[in-house]
């Protein structure tokens, strides 16, 4: 019998950080991914408005839409059973007003399914991450490289290395904590500042390119899985190259339906068999999908 896991809530997180357990996030954007990082031991499921880059094509994540975060949130929340799942707050849903914030922080959680919700920069959003934690919404805070705010700094660059850049993350981090964050990320900034941060707040810090000290990491799940050939920062590891791995197989399907070589007689029904199993096909029209 198939047991539920015991869900990875923002308590379970503070806890590893406490136990010095290290914290293993993804972005997922699809129910069928969901259930394969859930069922991989992932701890965190990010909907991130990368999805804009990695699944829209974009060159930022700046054309991402609450809409669209939200269509993702809940096909993933119907794949993860046991991850906890942080919807992206994209750009301009939350910059233009409290107001705005806590509406669509709301819509993301009662909408998208989603545990928590995602927004990026530090002391400037303290008010609404006080106002969204008061009523009860989870925020993960993203500090250091914001991609949002692409054209302000200038395109993706390693964030703090100027004059007084620690000081500002370290404010930012406290700042972000005091206000009620459960988590911070820390995107593209130097390893040093990074364990800083680390050891100066209470909850946990995930880094995506910020050194070995953050008490987890994150990597987008395409670029961990090496989807793109083309894409290799310094800061990603490729644990797979499913890029080339999906060429290879659809290269071999082609070949094969040219051929005549798929389906083969064994990939076919029967008139016989069709009324021996009149369900089979019925019940399974295209695949696995959505099986439990
Ligand atoms: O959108 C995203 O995927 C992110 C992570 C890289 C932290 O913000």
């Amino acid at each position: 019998m198939q047991t539920t896991p015991r869900r990875v809530t923002i308590h379970t997180l503070r806890q590893m950080k406490e136990k010095g357990e290290k914290i293993a996030m993804l972005t997922a954007y699809d129910a069928t991914f969901a259930r394969l990082l859930d069922e991989a031991g992932a701890d965190v499921l990010l909907v991130g408005d990368s999805l804009g880059m990695v699944i829209q094509g974009h060159d930022t994540t700046l054309p991402v839409t609450l809409d669209e975060i939200a269509y993702h949130c809940r096909a993933v929340a119907r794949g993860a059973r046991r991850a906890h799942v942080v919807g992206d707050m994209p750009f301009m849903s939350y910059q233009a007003s409290l107001e705005q914030g806590m509406t669509n922080a709301g819509k993301l959680m009662k909408e998208g399914g989603c545990h928590a919700v995602k927004l990026e920069g530090g002391a400037v959003h303290a008010e609404l991450v006080r106002k969204l934690v008061a009523a009860g919404i989870p925020v993960m805070g993203h500090i250091g490289l914001t991609p949002q705010s692409y054209h302000q700094l200038g395109g993706f660059k390693v964030q703090g290395r100027d004059a007084g850049g620690r000081e500002r993350l370290l404010e930012d981090a406290l700042t972000l904590e005091a206000a009620g964050a459960y988590s911070i990320v820390l995107e593209a900034i130097p390893a040093d500042i990074a364990r800083e941060i680390t050891a100066a707040v209470s909850v946990p810090t995930i880094g995506i390119g910020a050194g070995t000290a953050c008490d987890g990491q994150v990597l987008v799940s395409y670029d961990a899985l090496g989807m793109d050939e083309t894409f290799k920062p310094r800061f990603v590891r490729r644990y797979a190259t499913l890029g080339s791995t999906i060429k290879d197989a659809i290269a071999h399907y082609v070949s094969d339906v040219r051929s005549g070589q798929f389906p083969s007689d064994a990939e076919s029904f029967t008139v016989a068999e069709n009324k021996a199993t009149p369900s089979t096909m019925e019940s399974t029209p295209y695949s696995s999908a959505g099986k439990k």
